[in-house]
């Protein structure tokens, strides 16, 4: 399913996990954590933020890959996502509509691979055509 080794998805899900810890979140109290993986072999970090006028907040995901393109990279071979409640993890987080569409922009529909794990342990692998089939692009 993935050629992604079995230590690279742990690091980028312990990284996630330590993404989630940063998460600003007054409003929701739902904490997410993300790491992005750039063809470049560096790992991006991301956490939302939110605000208090709610629309400028920002989605995890999308902090890791705005990170990652103003510092020069446009080439993505995963992002690993983990959120709940409280700063827990929770069930499975997939990412949102918007944060799927900017994964669009960048990542390559079919090897994007985007890896979710629950507070169970359980981790789930999808490509970015599974999440978002037919994306609009230019
Ligand atoms: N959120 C993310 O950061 N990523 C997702 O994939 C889903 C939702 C954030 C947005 C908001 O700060 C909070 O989770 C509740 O929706």
């Amino acid at each position: 399913m993935s050629d992604l080794t079995d230590d690279i998805i742990e690091l980028l899900i312990s990284t996630a996990h330590g993404m989630q810890q940063r998460s600003y979140a007054p409003y929701s109290a739902f904490n997410v954590g993300a790491a992005l993986l750039s063809k470049s072999g560096k790992i991006y970090g991301g956490c939302n933020i939110e605000n208090a006028a709610y629309s400028p907040s920002n989605c995890a995901e999308r902090t890791a890959i705005f990170k990652a393109v103003s510092e020069g990279e446009r080439e993505f071979r995963a992002i690993a996502i983990v959120g709940g409640k409280k700063g827990e993890t929770g069930d499975l987080c997939f990412p949102c509509g918007v944060c799927r569409q900017v994964m669009a922009e960048f990542c390559d529909p079919d090897t994007f691979k985007i890896i979710m794990r629950d507070s169970g342990g359980q981790t789930v692998i999808k490509s970015l055509r599974d999440l978002l089939p037919e994306a609009f692009r230019l």
